[in-house]
C-alpha cells in the first residue's frame, strides 16, 4: 500500500489512506445561529445537529422501527447489488458525500473488487479519518482516500492511480432532502462539475407516501427525534453560552404536503425572550423555529430534478412498499 500524503507534516504515522485536508472553512456557529434567530421566521441550520451526542442520538434514530429510510435503502443496495455493480462498471473511483454509515458502503465495497480508489468526503476530520482508516484495514486492496472538506462548496478528490479510472458519486441516506428542490438542482450540478462528464452518480432518495408514515417517522414514539430536534438547543447553549429554557420549548414535526416535505420545529410553549451572545429573542407563544427541512420525492420528480441538473437517468429503484428509492445517473 503506498501511503501518500498532500501535507507530509500532517500526516499521520503509517496511515493506509491518503489524506487531503482542504481545511474547510467551519463557518462560524454565532453568526449562523444569530442570522437564523433574526429572520422572521426563525430557523437554525440543519447541519449544526452533528455533535457528538447528536450523531450518537441520529444513530439511534436510524435503528428506530419508525424510522424505515435507512433499513429500507440498505434492503435496495443489497437486493439491486448485482445491477448496480454492473452499471458503476469495472476501475471506477467512487467518491462517497459524507462518510457515514459504513454498512452502506462496505455493502458496496464487497460487490466492486476492481474498483480504482475508494474516496471519502467528509466535514469531520476526525470521523472522516477513523472510519477511512478502518475501511482501508479491512480492503487491504483497495485505495482509500479522504478528503475533509464541505462537499456542499467547492472541492476536489485526488485521482486514483488509474487515471483514466470514471468518478461515481455516492450520496445515500436521502441527505438531499435537507436541500430545497432548487438547491438539490444547483448542488448536483455542482457535483457533476467536480467529478466531470462521464461520472456516475448514486443517490439514496425518500420518497413521498401516506403522511402518517411520515409523521411516525419524525415523531418517534420514544422520543429520540424530540432529543435531537431539542440537543441544538443545548449545543447553543453550551458553545455560545446561551440560556434556551429547555423546558420551554417543544419538538414538532409537520409534512407539508403541498411542498412535499418534513419541517422540523421547536415550539415555544410560553411568552419568553432568549439571549444568545450577547443579542435578545422574544419568542410569543406557539412561536418556532425551523430546525430541518426533509424533502421527499416522487421518482419521476426526482429523475426531472436531475436532467435540469445535466445527468441522465439510468435506473431507479424502490422497495415493494415504495418507501424509499436508490437512483443511478450518469452525467454524459
Ligand atoms: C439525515 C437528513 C436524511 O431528513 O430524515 C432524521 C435527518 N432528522 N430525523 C432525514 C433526520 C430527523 C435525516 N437526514
Amino acid at each position: 500500500m503506498t501511503v501518500r500524503t498532500e501535507h507530509e507534516a500532517d500526516a499521520e504515522p503509517a496511515s493506509l489512506v491518503s489524506f487531503i485536508d482542504l481545511n474547510p472553512e467551519t463557518e462560524d456557529f454565532l453568526e449562523a445561529v444569530l442570522n437564523g434567530l433574526s429572520c422572521d421566521q426563525k430557523e437554525l441550520p440543519c447541519k449544526f445537529f452533528y455533535d457528538e451526542r447528536g450523531s450518537r442520538l441520529f444513530d439511534q434514530i436510524c435503528d428506530l422501527e419508525e424510522y424505515y429510510p435507512t433499513r429500507t435503502e440498505i434492503g435496495i443496495l443489497q437486493d439491486r447489488l448485482g445491477e448496480i455493480a454492473e452499471l458503476i462498471g469495472r476501475g471506477a473511483h467512487l467518491v462517497e458525500l459524507g462518510s457515514g454509515a459504513s454498512v452502506k458502503i462496505r455493502t458496496l465495497l464487497n460487490a466492486l473488487p476492481d474498483l480504482a480508489q475508494y474516496t471519502a468526503v467528509d466535514i469531520s476530520k476526525e470521523f472522516l479519518l477513523k472510519s477511512a482508516e478502518t475501511l482501508a484495514k479491512d480492503y487491504p486492496d483497495l485505495d482509500v482516500a479522504a478528503v475533509c472538506a464541505d462537499y456542499t462548496s467547492e472541492f476536489r478528490v485526488p485521482a486514483p492511480r488509474r487515471q483514466d479510472a470514471r468518478n461515481v458519486a455516492f450520496f445515500p441516506g436521502s441527505t438531499i432532502g435537507n436541500f430545497s428542490p432548487d438547491e438539490a438542482e444547483i448542488f448536483l450540478r455542482g457535483i457533476l462539475e467536480t467529478l466531470g462528464t462521464g461520472s456516475g452518480l448514486l443517490i439514496g432518495v425518500d420518497l413521498k407516501k401516506d403522511p402518517s408514515v411520515l409523521h411516525a417517522a419524525y415523531n418517534d414514539a420514544a422520543g429520540l427525534t424530540t432529543e435531537f430536534n431539542l440537543n441544538l438547543l443545548t449545543r447553543v447553549n453550551r458553545e455560545l453560552g446561551a440560556n434556551f429554557d429547555l423546558s420551554a420549548f417543544t419538538h414538532n414535526a409537520v409534512y407539508l404536503e403541498d411542498e412535499g416535505r418534513i419541517e422540523m420545529h421547536l415550539v415555544s410553549s410560553v411568552a419568553q425572550t432568549v439571549s444568545v451572545g450577547g443579542k435578545s429573542f422574544k419568542f410569543s407563544v406557539g412561536e418556532y423555529i425551523n430546525t430541518e427541512i426533509s424533502c421527499k420525492y416522487r421518482v419521476d420528480e426526482f429523475r426531472d430534478l436531475c436532467r435540469r441538473a445535466g445527468y441522465v437517468p439510468v435506473a431507479s429503484w424502490t422497495d415493494s412498499d415504495s418507501l424509499f428509492s436508490v437512483h443511478y445517473f450518469t452525467a454524459d
